[in-house]
């Protein structure tokens, strides 16, 4: 009889557990409903355990791991103490993981997976950087959807893209991420590929071939003092708030699902731990109901910085500032239930920061069907399609930018001509790849020796002349550069000599650039100049194919090789796209997304600078604001980019000379395609407000719109400057539209351009 009643009480209390368990399942109720049903029954170590994200530890179809931090962490993944994982990949992966949230944790609640999908899964675009170049939305947008695609097949539901941080200094080798030095190309950048990612309304997350997106790095990484990685940041509120920003707004705004924090200290306080940037702004002003994600054991290099003393403060810190989970640091799983109960951490805050990620979770549809993104089948038939294939080929195309065509070396002719083709580079297959590419696989890019060799009508002869590098080029380690070996160069000058057209493939190597890869020149690494100027003396007929991860510095090619292509690394289809460009079945419409500078001495370069009380040499002496040893100007300026076709630009107009504040500004300018291709231009409009209470810069971008034009034809382009353009933000975040004389520019790059002026009232 006692044995009874006991056995039937458990049963009522496992039938209640369930049924507790289970109401945040129902689908009719609200997702703000069932989180509070879900949350109702965690315990605080659940709690703080989805605020935990580990690394992929273990093979995970294979045994349980056994010592190391790899068996920790399996055993908090099965006591609900791990809410996400980061690079597990592969349905069989993400599924085998998944199995043991759902299955053996208390409560199931399944881990959102997360990965650094930034240029691609495993069919790879072009580098961030070159497609920003396109100035094309449209593709760009397409580009985050085939990425979105593949991960999503792969089992990834999270990228931590887009990468928004603007920045000005080509040092820093993560420019390679984001799009750039102007914060308005940066912020309809950031639109296009958070809905790339995630889908134009939040909705669109249940669907399974969507991911969420990461607006990242919170914030102003991308000012780290010399360019040097991680360093130091030390900005006013004037450059925060109007360059650094408004990318990451604009990515709010599209509806982003999390932010990721950054490394470095922001005006003497780390961004890990800042709330004044995730409270405040983020959270506050912003209303951001997302969840902010650590970088990579930022919370614990918090102690580094000197900001904390010990683990425990670093995660205290963190979680009052509004950092809501903890990648890698192992701090938040070892720390933060004791500094609640100890009464040094609110739980209103633990609370806020899980609620912040289960909204999430529910919105990607992972409570409904947490194996929703591991189908073997969809796997097998997006992964590598012929359909991706096609689009990073076509985003791999725009991307490119035509920086010099003298002699009309370009485009290629098809036939009759012997072609010579000079450089390692240009039978490389990895280094197109660039250097977020962890899913993809060595040697899988078009190179541009196979790209050329589809056009069979000229003879095309290959020589590398010299090796890019020495010993193996991996993510992780340092490269090492071939500076000594030049027994190539004979039999490279021997091909040149006796071609019609030298292409010479040169520039950075894919793992030059990225996370960890500062650099203090921006030269043609190794032996390569020397090379160049060495077929030069023997050919001057020389078509420059650059690859890189950023703004070079080349003012010997810039002045004597007729021909420069801006290729930067295009990704799986690059030798394909440099190839149709090179023979003009693709006519290269581009524009720089950053300065290239004449020398790193110019470093930070830009053109949205505010003028110095000294701009002009009216005097003719020195005191001026230059340099005494070269031009102040850059070698190409930010939206420099030609065409095989040329554009005119004439009758700039506007509608009225003088607005009120609420009217709208119409601009118009005709262009012309007055060279012999179909071509496409970036239209690009600028202003200047030309006096107001802080000084502004001497351009901002403000417009910008991709016209396409047969060959004779002219078209309107016509702008609208708004209250939204017109302001700017003062020190303490205030938006502020002034009265006064407004300059406006348009024209083909942020250097030249038609010139008019109006008042706002
Ligand atoms: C990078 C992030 C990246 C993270 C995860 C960090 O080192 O700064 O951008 O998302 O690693 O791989």
């Amino acid at each position: 009889m006692k044995i009874k009643s006991i056995t039937l009480f458990m049963l009522f209390a496992i039938t209640t557990m369930n049924a507790q368990t289970k109401s945040h399942l129902d689908k009719t109720k609200t997702t703000e409903e069932r989180i509070d049903l879900l949350m109702k029954q965690m315990t605080l170590e659940e709690k703080v355990g989805q605020m935990n994200q580990y690394n992929g530890f273990w093979e995970v179809t294979g045994p349980a791991p056994k010592g190391g931090t790899a068996e920790l962490k399996y055993e908090h993944l099965k006591k609900g103490w791990v809410g996400s994982m980061l690079t597990v990949r592969g349905v069989e992966q993400v599924r085998a993981v998944q199995k043991i949230a759902v299955e053996q944790t208390r409560l199931g609640i399944p881990l959102i997976i997360g990965f650094d999908v930034i240029h691609g899964y495993k069919t790879l675009s072009p580098i961030p950087l070159a497609e920003a170049a396109s100035w094309d939305l449209e593709a760009i947008k397409k580009s985050a959807q085939v990425a979105a695609s593949e991960a999503s097949a792969s089992g990834i539901n999270w990228t931590f893209g887009p990468m928004v941080d603007i920045s000005r200094d080509a040092r820093w080798g993560r420019v390679m991420e984001g799009a750039g030095e102007d914060p308005f190309l940066g912020s309809k950048i950031a639109e296009a590929r958070v809905k790339g990612f995630q889908g134009d309304k939040r909705e669109d997350l249940l669907k399974d071939n969507t991911i969420a997106a990461c607006a990242k790095h919170f914030a102003a990484y991308g000012f780290a003092e010399s360019g040097k990685e991680y360093n130091t940041v030390d900005i006013g509120n004037a450059t925060l708030y109007n360059t650094v920003l408004p990318p990451f707004k604009a990515a709010k705004d599209a509806g982003v699902r999390t932010f990721m924090n950054s490394f470095n200290i922001l005006n003497g306080i780390p961004a890990t731990g800042n709330s004044f940037l995730q409270r405040d702004i983020l959270k506050g002003k912003w209303n951001f109901d997302g969840f902010v994600i650590s970088d990579w054991a930022s919370i614990r290099e918090m102690i580094n910085h000197g900001f904390a003393q010990d683990g425990k403060e670093a995660s205290q810190k963190a979680v009052d500032a509004g950092s809501d989970m903890d990648m890698e640091s192992y701090l938040y799983v070892n720390e933060l239930v004791s500094l609640v109960n100890e009464g040094k951490v609110d739980i209103k805050k633990v609370d806020d920061a899980v609620r912040r990620i289960l909204r999430v979770k529910f919105e990607l549809g992972l409570f409904d069907d947490p194996f929703k993104y591991c189908d073997k089948k969809r796997e097998k038939e997006v992964i590598g399609s012929k359909a991706n294939n096609d689009a990073v080929l076509d985003m791999a195309r725009k991307s490119i930018v035509l920086l010099k065509n003298e002699r009309k070396l370009l485009p290629l002719k098809k036939s009759g001509q012997k072609i010579a083709l000079i450089g390692s580079l240009a039978n490389d297959k990895t280094s197109p790849l660039g250097s977020w590419r962890i899913a993809s696989d060595d040697n899988t890019a078009v190179s541009v020796l196979e790209g050329m060799q589809q056009y069979k009508g000229n003879q095309l002869v290959f020589e590398k002349g010299a090796d890019l590098t020495v010993g193996k080029t991996t993510f992780v380690d340092e490269l090492v550069f071939n500076t000594t070996d030049k027994s190539g160069f004979e039999a490279a000058k021997n091909i040149a000599k006796t071609a019609d057209v030298v292409v010479m493939v040169l520039g950075e190597h894919g793992f030059q650039s990225g996370e960890g890869r500062s650099r203090t020149s921006l030269d043609l690494p190794g032996v390569q100049q020397e090379l160049l100027e060495e077929i030069y003396k023997v050919n001057p007929n020389i078509v420059l194919v650059l690859n890189n991860g950023r703004p070079l510095a080349l003012p010997w090619a810039s002045e004597k090789i007729p021909a420069i292509v801006e290729a930067w690394h295009l990704g799986t289809q690059s030798g394909n796209a440099i190839a149709q460009v090179l023979y003009g079945d693709y006519n290269p419409s581009g524009k720089l997304p950053m300065s290239f500078p004449r020398n790193i001495g110019q470093c930070p370069i830009y053109y949205n600078f505010h003028n110095t009380g000294r701009p002009t040499n009216a005097d003719k002496n020195v005191f001026w604001s230059h340099y005494t040893d070269v031009e102040k100007t850059p070698q190409f300026p930010f939206g420099f980019g030609l065409s095989y076709t040329s554009f005119e630009y004439k009758n700039l107009s506007l509608d009225k000379s003088s607005y009120k504040k609420e009217e709208k500004v119409k601009v118009s300018v005709e262009l012309t395609n007055s060279g012999d291709f179909d071509g496409k231009e970036v239209v690009q409009l600028y202003i200047r407000d030309v006096a107001a209470s802080l000084s502004r810069p001497v351009k901002e971008l403000k417009g910008f719109e991709l016209v396409e034009l047969k060959k004779g034809e002219t078209k309107l382009v016509t702008f609208t400057l708004s209250n939204d353009e017109l302001g700017f933000y003062d020190n303490d975040g205030n938006y502020l539209v002034e009265p006064g004389t407004f300059k406006v520019m348009v024209g083909g790059n942020s250097d030249i351009g038609l010139e008019s002026i109006f008042e706002l009232k």
